[in-house]
């Protein structure tokens, strides 16, 4: 978001006026249209009050916008808006179309984090700079490009990292499969979202892991499917549950992140994976695996995902470079039968033609190299050291606060509260003290628990972020005390 620049010579109140009057002439606050109150830009500004009413007082003199007592500021209509001429109502629009809004507590995160960029953050799911191959990546970028064509490409996916990913799948995931079965997504998120678009009809009945982060995405119920949970415990779901669910509910695909899972880091036991598939393939069921975090395992072999023991192709596979490379880069996969990825890759001709070949050239050239192996055993070790210092810290600041399962990969801790909180005033008490998490309801499950993500705050921060979240945590407790 645009600040103004305390350098300047022009005075902060003028950039701010020139700099709304700017976006009403483009549009942005259409005539009539209501405009912050002077104290929420302030905090978004992060300059004072008098600050914006010195704006808005310039803007009124120019007859630009119009303040009444109890409704506001808002931009002026006879400036801006003469009639005849009438403005579309775009916040009724704003208001359409199928699409949900996200959660109100990740919205809340989402501007607290862009608010002050100085936050502690453990509750974006992605890796810091020290996970990240990010001189890889660059030397990757840097490299002369000799493309002769920049033309649409297929909109299955850029040829050259389908075959990348066939090796891939191979040698690290067990997974034997062949270019014409991989759908490239822009992220995982892509592939659920097509998922729930292409394959599902409103009405359908899914099945999903309780906690799971399938719960913190609206776009399930904007398809208008029917959720039901299947409990996770610390050997992850029991096979038998989604029998049961199967016949009550008439379930058409169930949702599972096995390796990890985001929230809770839970692996699925050796055994309910294969009875998990025997079941499934009983009932015809079909399994969406996401898997972005299985390659995080910090210590011994990766555990196989269940499509590299899928004989009879009951299992959608997943797949992705967020949390294992660059979430920037938007790259994920799909596996899946041909007819599958037909249709999907039909999809994405419609919606977008594809995902840009640049991301895709990058993770094709960065898959193959000899940067891969070197980078893989950092993140592991990595991440394991960030996992014991998060853990070393809550041992030392409210080591009878809270409760966790310790994960043996991924980038999550799921710590349980021990005495009962109300996690709105938790979170509203962490972002003052300038550190923010993940309430556990995003997740769908209740408000003792919260994610906390040890593998995107800086190594050297996570001492204070935990310190700033136990006295966070402490306040809370006294002031519902
Ligand atoms: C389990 C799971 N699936 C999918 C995603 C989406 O990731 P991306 O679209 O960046 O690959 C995430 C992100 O946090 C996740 O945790």
């Amino acid at each position: 978001m645009w600040k103004p620049d305390r350098k300047s010579n022009q005075p902060l109140y003028q950039q701010i006026a020139d700099d709304l009057e700017q976006r009403i002439s483009y549009g942005e606050f259409p005539p009539g249209s209501l405009l912050p109150s002077e104290r929420k830009l302030a905090d978004q500004l992060g300059v004072n009050r008098s600050t914006v009413v010195l704006a808005y007082a310039e803007l009124r003199s120019l007859g630009i916008i119009e303040s009444r007592s109890g409704s506001g500021t808002r931009v002026s209509r006879t400036k801006w808006g003469a009639t005849p001429k009438h403005t579309p109502n775009w916040h009724r629009y704003a208001e359409g179309g199928n699409f949900l809004p996200n959660l109100p507590f990740l919205r809340r995160i989402r501007v607290a984090l862009e608010q002050d960029p100085s936050i502690i953050d453990f509750a974006s799911g992605e890796l810091a700079g020290d996970l990240a191959p990010i001189d890889e990546i660059n030397a990757i970028m840097n490299e002369k490009q000799n493309t002769s064509y920049w033309g649409y490409d297929n909109p299955q996916g850029y040829m050259p990292l389908r075959q990348a990913l066939v090796s891939f799948l191979k040698e690290y995931r067990g997974i034997h499969t062949t270019e014409s079965s991989i759908l490239i997504t822009s992220g995982s998120q892509q592939s659920l979202y097509l998922i729930t678009q292409c394959l599902l009809s409103p009405g359908d009945a899914v099945a999903i892991e309780d906690p799971s982060y399938s719960y913190s995405l609206p776009m399930f119920q904007s398809a208008g499917l029917r959720l039901f949970r299947l409990p996770v415990d610390e050997r992850g779901v029991q096979p038998e549950d989604i029998r049961s669910l199967f016949k009550k509910h008439k379930i058409k695909m169930m949702f599972i992140n096995p390796n990890f899972q985001n929230p809770t880091g839970t692996l699925l036991a050796e055994e309910r994976r294969k009875k998990l598939l025997d079941v499934a393939s009983e009932l015809g069921l079909p399994i969406v695996e996401d898997d972005p975090f299985s390659l995080t395992a910090y210590k011994g072999t990766p555990p196989s995902p269940l499509k590299s023991s899928d004989a009879i192709g009951s299992v959608l596979y997943i797949g992705s470079f967020s949390k294992i490379a660059a979430s920037g880069l938007r790259v994920g996969w799909m596996v899946a039968p041909h007819s599958v990825v037909e249709r999907l890759a039909d999809a994405r001709q419609q919606m977008d033609f594809g995902l840009s070949v640049v991301p895709q050239k990058v993770a094709a050239t960065f898959l193959e190299s000899p940067f891969f192996d070197p980078h893989m055993d950092r993140l592991r070790s990595t991440l394991l050291y960030k996992r014991d210092l998060i853990i070393e810290v809550i041992q030392k600041e409210m080591p009878d606060l809270v409760e966790y399962h310790i994960p043996d990969g991924g980038l999550h801790l799921w710590c349980k509260i021990v005495p009962e909180v109300n996690d709105t005033k938790l979170l509203d008490a962490a972002i003052q003290r300038g550190v923010i998490f993940v309430p556990g309801s995003v997740y769908g499950s209740d408000s003792s628990y919260v994610r906390l993500t040890f593998a995107r705050a800086r190594t050297e921060d996570i001492h204070t972020g935990i310190s700033r979240f136990a006295e966070a945590l402490r306040s809370t407790l006294e002031i519902e005390n």
